[in-house]
C-alpha cells in the first residue's frame, strides 16, 4: 500500500503528479483556502505518514499524537518555527526544510531594502502618484547615501553571507553579530568584522534582522536595543516578525529614536500593529522576500524531494532534526 501523505501547500502540476504516482495524497492547495484552521488541519493530518506544509502551524500534541505513525513533516520554507521541533525529534519525526533555494531571493530582497529606505523609494512612489510632483524636484526626498555606510547583518548564516557579497558591491562596510564567529577565511573574503550585539547596534546605520526566530531571539530587538541603535539607523526585518517586538518599533519611530524601518514580517502576522501603516518612514511589504518564480517552484520541489526521501527510507536531504 502507498503511504498517505498530507499535502497543505500550492504544488505545480508535474511535481503533483510524481507525489501522485507515489502515495496517496490528500491535497489542500492553501492559495485556495488559506491556512486551514487547527482542528481542520489535524484531521486530514491524523494516519498519515508524511506532511508537507506551507506556513501551517504544526502543533507539539498533534506530533505526539502522531508518533509511531507520520515519519516526516517536510516544510515549504527555511525557517521552521510553525512546526514544534522538539516534539517531533521527542516522537521520532523527522523535520525537513527547503535551504539553499532561497538564499539568493531573500538576499535580493534584503538589498533591496536597504535602498528603498536609504533612498526613501516608497514614499517618493506614494507622493508621484498622487500627483504631487509639480515643480523642481532639487527639494525632494534627499535620502541616504548608501556607499560608505555600515551595514549591520545579525544572522551571519547562508543569507547574510549572500548579502555580505552583494553589499560588498555597494561599497557599504561589513558589521555582523552571529552566536558563533563565522571562519576568518569567510570574514576575510566577505570584509566582515564580528562584533558583539550592543557594539553592531551602535556601528550601524542599517541593521538588519536574519535571525531564525527561537527562545533567544524573540523580542531580540526591543525597545532598549532601539536606544542603543543610532538616531539616524534604519531596521530591516526579513527573518521573522517576533524577532522585534513592534509596539517598541512603533512607538521607537514615532518618537524618532530610529530613522525608520523595512520590515517582510511581522510580530502577529498577518496583522500589523496599528499605526504603524501610517507612518512615512517606514516600508511593508507582505512575507515575500522568497517571493520568485524560480524560488517560489525550487522550494515546493525540494520540499517534495524531502518528503519522497523520508518515506522511501532515505536520509533527508535537508533535515532540520536528528531522529
Ligand atoms: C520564509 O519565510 C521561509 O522561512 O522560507
Amino acid at each position: 500500500m502507498k503511504p498517505a501523505v498530507f499535502v497543505h501547500s500550492w504544488v505545480p502540476e508535474p511535481i503533483l503528479a510524481d507525489l501522485e504516482r507515489r502515495f496517496e495524497v490528500d491535497h489542500v492547495d492553501v492559495f485556495k483556502t488559506g491556512v486551514l484552521p487547527p482542528d481542520e488541519f489535524a484531521r486530514h493530518a491524523k494516519g498519515k505518514q508524511g506532511l508537507m506544509v506551507l506556513t501551517a502551524p504544526v502543533p507539539g500534541e498533534l506530533l505526539k499524537a502522531s508518533a509511531g505513525t507520520l515519519k516526516v513533516v517536510a516544510a515549504v520554507a527555511v525557517g521552521v518555527d510553525n512546526i514544534d521541533v522538539a516534539a517531533a525529534t521527542a516522537a521520532g519525526i523527522q523535520v525537513t526544510n527547503t535551504p539553499g533555494v532561497l538564499t539568493d531571493a531573500v538576499a535580493d530582497m534584503s538589498i533591496a531594502m536597504v535602498l528603498a529606505l536609504g533612498r526613501r523609494l516608497v514614499e517618493a512612489d506614494r507622493y508621484t502618484r498622487a500627483g504631487k510632483f509639480g515643480g523642481s524636484s532639487f527639494p525632494l526626498f534627499w535620502g541616504a547615501t548608501v556607499v560608505g555606510e555600515t551595514l549591520g547583518i545579525i544572522g551571519m548564516g547562508r543569507i547574510g553571507q549572500a548579502v555580505a557579497r552583494r553589499a560588498r558591491g555597494f561599497g557599504l562596510k561589513l558589521v555582523y553579530h552571529n552566536r558563533n564567529r563565522v571562519d576568518q577565511a569567510i570574514e576575510a573574503e566577505l570584509g566582515a568584522t564580528w562584533l558583539p550585539l550592543e557594539g553592531l547596534l551602535a556601528a550601524a546605520r542599517y541593521v538588519l534582522l536574519l535571525t531564525p526566530l527561537s527562545d533567544q531571539t524573540r523580542h531580540l530587538i526591543n525597545a532598549q536595543r532601539l536606544k542603543a541603535m543610532r538616531k539616524d539607523a534604519f531596521l530591516i526585518n526579513v527573518s521573522r516578525g517576533p524577532v522585534v517586538h513592534e509596539a517598541a518599533l512603533l512607538d521607537a519611530l514615532k518618537r524618532g529614536v530610529i530613522a525608520g524601518a523595512a520590515l517582510d514580517v511581522y510580530e502577529f502576522e498577518p496583522d500589523i500593529t496599528p499605526g504603524l501603516v501610517e507612518l512615512d518612514n517606514v516600508v511593508l511589504t507582505p512575507h515575500i522576500a522568497s517571493g520568485t518564480v524560480e524560488t517560489r517552484h525550487a522550494m515546493v520541489r525540494v520540499a517534495a524531494e524531502n518528503l519522497i526521501a523520508c518515506l522511501s527510507g532515505a536520509p533527508a536531504p535537508n533535515p532540520v532534526n536528528r531522529v
